[in-house]
């Protein structure tokens, strides 16, 4: 890091795949790092191994400290929410009891509501919203694969850039993510919501690799129906999306992400709740208020339910 950078204190709220990578490079640039676990032995294994990156950035472990008691990240200048999205309201109430009255709460969550959610527990003020393509795989707790460099983009509720902004700005810029700033955070959202529309619940069902979504004419009519409801809900919510051809947008991320395993699949595979309430089933339930037809959501969304309700099951012959 050079020498002027500051160096911040950061809290990753959930070690996942993008806690972890997020937390690990922003540790290897200098930063102070703590990581908030609510699984106590998780934490303590972290605490004892660090954490382990490999792939596009290189092979090693990298020391971190990792705690479950929220009242140790008290003192931190910022916090970056790295959960999965259904559990966002419980990580930003845990953290806003203890945090300082100013530090700015971060998310790059997929699906819809995070922002949202942060804003109610800390207010715009001290919201930063955003996405982030990075591929990361979860190999195992504290362990991750950096499979691939896509872009990140922040923003704030307000669209305005402010202090706080500018700061994670300089904060992500030291360890490499190289962010973009929005000037239309719900836009940056809901284009990044379309590229998981079109991709994850299709992989979690069909466990096929992102690339190979687009070798097979039902994947690929499947996906382009899917992003066709999810355009129409944006339209009707009049939200200006950042690309004149999503479908085009979602295929080209299949190309770039081709190996990847999307993160509703490695859900799925290691049998855990998944993000569809807030991707497709975010899609179907918006058409429904908005009066827009959202069939092939709908679809997508009841075969994830099926399958996280039925991990316990065996096919009887
Ligand atoms: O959720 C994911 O897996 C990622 O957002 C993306 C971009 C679909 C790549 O796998």
């Amino acid at each position: 890091m050079p020498a002027e950078s500051p160096r911040y204190e950061i809290a990753v709220v959930g070690p996942g795949a993008i806690g972890c990578l997020f937390g690990g490079l922003l540790k290897e640039a200098g930063h102070r790092v703590i990581m908030l676990d609510h699984r106590p032995e998780r934490a303590e294994s972290i605490n004892r191994k660090g954490i382990h990156i490999e792939g596009i950035s290189g092979t090693r472990d990298i020391a971190m400290k990792a705690t479950a008691n929220p009242s140790d990240v008290a003192g931190c200048d910022f916090a970056l929410i790295a959960t999965k999205s259904y559990d966002t309201g419980v990580a930003v109430n845990t953290i806003s009891g203890v945090l300082r009255p100013s530090t700015p709460v971060m998310t790059l969550q997929n699906g819809l509501g995070n922002v949202e959610l942060i804003s109610r527990a800390v207010g715009d003020e001290r919201t930063i919203g955003g996405i982030t393509s990075q591929g990361a795989t979860l190999l195992g707790d504290g362990s991750v694969r950096h499979a691939g460099a896509g872009k990140t983009v922040i923003g704030t509720p307000s669209n305005r850039l402010t202090e706080n902004l500018r700061r994670v700005k300089g904060m992500l810029d030291s360890s490499g993510f190289a962010p973009q700033i929005s000037d239309d955070l719900e836009s940056t959202i809901w284009s990044k919501l379309l590229i998981n529309v079109g991709i994850n619940a299709l992989t979690a069902i069909t466990r096929l690799n992102n690339g190979r979504l687009l070798e097979f004419g039902g994947t690929r009519s499947i996906m382009q129906d899917a992003v066709r409801e999810a355009v129409a809900v944006a339209d009707a919510r009049g939200i200006a999306l950042a690309h004149g051809d999503p479908l085009a947008q979602v295929e080209e991320v299949c190309r770039l992400t081709a190996a990847n395993v999307s993160s509703m699949l490695q859900d799925v595979l290691a049998r855990r709740r998944t993000e569809i309430d807030a991707i497709n089933g975010a899609v179907a339930r918006i058409g429904l208020e908005l009066g827009i037809p959202t069939p092939v959501n709908s679809v997508l969304a009841s075969l994830v339910h099926t399958i996280e309700s039925s991990y316990h099951l065996q096919v009887s012959r």
